[in-house]
C-alpha cells in the first residue's frame, strides 16, 4: 500500500494551521488542563487522601509522570504534526490504533463532561436568585435532574437539555472556526477572565468566618496516608486527568505549534499553572467549607458531600445560600466552572474532530459538524434523561481509573520499547526548546511510569472485579463500565481498519531531521 494523496482536505504538513503565537498555545493548553478536574475533583481527592500529606504523592506524580508524559505528548504531536491517530501512524502504521484508543476515550469523556458544563450554566442562572432554596440535594436530584427510579430512562429533562444544546452549539461553532480563530481566541479571553474571577472568589472565601478551620482541615497532614497505595493511585490519576495527558488531546494541540516552537518550556509553564490553579481551588473550596461548618457549628470533618458533582451542585449552593451576598459569590463560582469546563471541552472536541478530519479527508467544518452532532446527540440522550447522574459517575470511574491508565502504559511501552523512539523524541524536544531534557526523561517514561502504572492498574482491576463499584448491579457495570471500555477498544480497532481516506503522507519527513530516524 502506498500513501494516498487524493483528498478533499487542502492541508499539508507545511500548510497546517498554527496557533498565532506561543502565548496562544500556552493559554489554550492551560485552558484544556484547568477544568472541572481542578475545581471539583482536586480539593475532595486531596482531602480524602491525607490532606496536607497528599501534596507529597501529588508532587511526585507531577514530576515523575505528569510533566514527562506531557513532554511526550508534545514531542509526538510536534514532531509528527498530526492529531493522535495520524501522528502515531507516521511513527508506525499499526500504532494508529493507539491514537484512536486515546481519541475514543476523549470522545466518551466529552459526552459527560459537556453535561457538567451544562449543569454549571443552569446553576449560573439559578445563582442570581438562589433558586435552589433550602433543600439543595432535593433540588439538584429531584427538581433539576429528576433522577428517577429506573436506572435507564428515556424521558428528556428540558432544564438540562436546553443548556446542553447551547454548549454543543457553541463547541461546534468554535471548532469550525479553527485553531487560531476559534479555539485560541476563546482561550485568550476566557483564561484571564477565569483567573481574575476565581482569585476574587478565593480572596472573598478567606475573609469568611471559619475559613481557617477549613484550611486546617485540608492541609493538616495525615502522614500515615503515605503508606497507602490507594493514595498514590489517586495522585497519579488526578495528575493525568488534570493535565489532559495520554488522551491524544495534547498531541493534537502540539501538532498545531509552529515548527520552531519552544515546547518544553511551554510545557513547564502549563504544568505549573495547572497545579497552582489546583491548589488555589483547594484553598477557595475549603475556606468556604470552613465557613459552612462554622455556620452549622460542626467540625469540617463532619461535613459530607465534599467531592464530585455533589460538592458543586449540592454543598456549594447550600453554603452560598447562607453567605451574605451569596448570590454574587454563586454567580462568580458557577461562571468559573463554565469558563474552566468550556475551555476543556473544546480541547477534547478539537482532538476528536481533527482526527476524523485527517482520516476521512474531510474539511474542517464538515468534521466539526459531524463530530459535534454525534457527541451532542449522545450526550443529550444520555445525560438529559432522568438516569444521567449514575451513568456519569460510572463512566467517569472506569474511563479515568482504568482507560487512561491503560492508555499511558501502552503509549509509553510502544513508543519507548517497541518503536524505540524515546531518544529521537528527546532530541526533537531539545532541538526546538530552550529547556533541555536529559536521558532521565527516557528512563522515566520507559521504566518508572509504565512500571508504576501496571501495579496501579492491577490493584484497581482487582478491586473493581472483586468488589464492583458503589454497589451497582453487575449488569449495570457490564454496560456502562466494562462495556464502555470494550466499545472504546472495538471502535479504535474498527477505525484503524477502515482504509485511510485523507492524505496520510507516509513519506512525511519530520523536522528537524534526525539521523536516527533514517536507520
Ligand atoms: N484536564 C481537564 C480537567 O481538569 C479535563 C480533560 C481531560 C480535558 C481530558 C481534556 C482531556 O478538567
Amino acid at each position: 500500500m502506498t500513501g494516498t494523496t487524493r483528498s478533499a482536505a487542502p492541508e499539508t504538513p507545511e500548510t497546517r494551521e498554527t496557533w498565532s503565537h506561543n502565548t496562544g498555545f500556552i493559554l489554550a493548553a492551560i485552558g484544556s488542563a484547568v477544568g472541572l478536574g481542578n475545581i471539583w475533583r482536586f480539593p475532595g481527592v486531596a482531602y480524602e487522601s491525607g490532606g496536607g500529606a497528599f501534596l507529597i504523592p501529588y508532587l511526585v506524580a507531577l514530576l515523575t509522570a505528569g510533566i514527562p508524559i506531557l513532554f511526550l505528548d508534545y514531542a509526538i504531536g510536534h514532531r509528527y504534526r498530526a492529531a493522535a491517530p495520524l501522528a502515531y501512524r507516521r511513527m508506525a502504521r499499526p500504532a494508529e490504533a493507539l491514537g484512536w484508543f486515546q481519541i475514543m476515550l476523549s470522545f466518551v469523556i466529552s459526552v459527560y463532561y459537556a453535561a457538567v458544563v451544562a449543569w454549571s450554566l443552569s446553576y449560573f442562572v439559578y445563582a442570581f436568585d438562589l433558586r435552589w432554596g433550602e433543600d439543595t440535594l432535593g433540588f439538584f436530584v429531584g427538581d433539576y435532574l429528576q433522577v428517577g427510579d429506573p436506572v435507564i430512562s428515556t424521558s428528556v429533562v428540558p432544564a438540562v437539555a436546553i443548556p446542553l444544546v447551547l454548549v454543543w452549539v457553541a463547541v461546534l461553532l468554535i471548532i469550525a472556526a479553527g485553531v487560531a480563530n476559534g479555539v485560541q481566541r476563546v482561550n485568550i479571553i476566557f483564561i484571564p477572565l477565569l483567573v481574575v474571577a476565581f482569585t476574587g472568589l478565593v480572596v472573598r472565601s478567606l475573609t469568611l468566618p471559619g475559613a481557617m478551620d477549613g484550611l486546617n482541615a485540608l492541609f493538616t497532614p495525615d502522614w500515615s496516608a503515605l503508606t497507602d497505595l490507594n493514595v498514590w493511585i489517586a495522585a497519579y490519576a488526578q495528575i493525568f486527568f488534570s493535565l489532559s495527558i495520554a488522551f491524544g488531546i495534547m498531541v493534537t494541540y502540539a501538532s498545531y505549534q509552529r515548527r520552531k516552537a519552544n515546547m518544553t518550556s511551554s510545557g513547564l509553564v502549563v504544568a505549573f499553572a495547572n497545579s497552582s490553579f489546583e491548589i488555589l481551588a483547594g484553598i477557595g473550596v475549603f475556606a468556604t467549607l470552613g465557613f459552612f461548618a462554622h455556620q452549622q457549628q460542626v467540625e469540617v470533618a463532619e461535613l459530607e458531600g465534599l467531592t464530585g458533582p455533589i460538592l458543586s451542585f449540592v454543598t456549594f449552593p447550600a453554603v452560598i445560600s447562607e453567605m451574605p451576598g451569596g448570590n454574587i459569590f454563586g454567580v462568580v463560582f458557577f461562571a468559573s466552572l463554565v469558563l474552566a469546563g468550556f475551555t476543556s471541552i473544546i480541547s477534547i472536541l478539537l482532538g476528536v474532530a481533527a482526527s476524523v478530519q485527517e482520516k476521512f479527508g474531510l474539511g474542517r467544518r464538515a468534521s466539526a459538524i459531524l463530530v459535534s452532532v454525534l457527541c451532542g446527540t449522545l450526550s443529550i440522550s444520555l445525560f438529559s434523561t432522568t438516569s444521567g447522574l449514575l451513568a456519569l459517575d460510572t463512566v467517569d470511574q472506569f474511563a479515568n481509573n482504568v482507560g487512561i491508565v491503560v492508555s499511558a502504559i501502552v503509549m509509553t511501552v510502544v513508543v519507548v520499547w517497541v518503536l524505540r523512539r524515546g531518544e529521537v523524541l528527546r532530541r526533537h524536544l531539545n532541538a526546538v526548546s530552550t529547556f533541555k531534557v536529559g536521558r532521565v526523561w527516557v528512563a522515566l517514561i520507559g521504566i518508572l511510569v509504565p512500571g508504576f502504572l501496571v501495579v496501579m492498574l492491577g490493584q484497581k482491576l482487582v478491586s473493581l472485579v472483586s468488589d464492583g463499584y458503589e454497589d451497582l448491579p453487575a449488569w449495570y457495570l457490564a454496560v456502562f463500565g466494562w462495556g464502555m471500555l470494550g466499545f472504546v477498544v472495538v471502535a479504535a480497532l474498527v477505525l484503524t481498519a477502515i482504509p485511510w481516506k485523507g492524505r496520510d503522507d507516509l513519506s512525511f519527513r519530520a523536522w528537524p531531521e534526525l539521523e536516527e530516524e533514517q536507520r
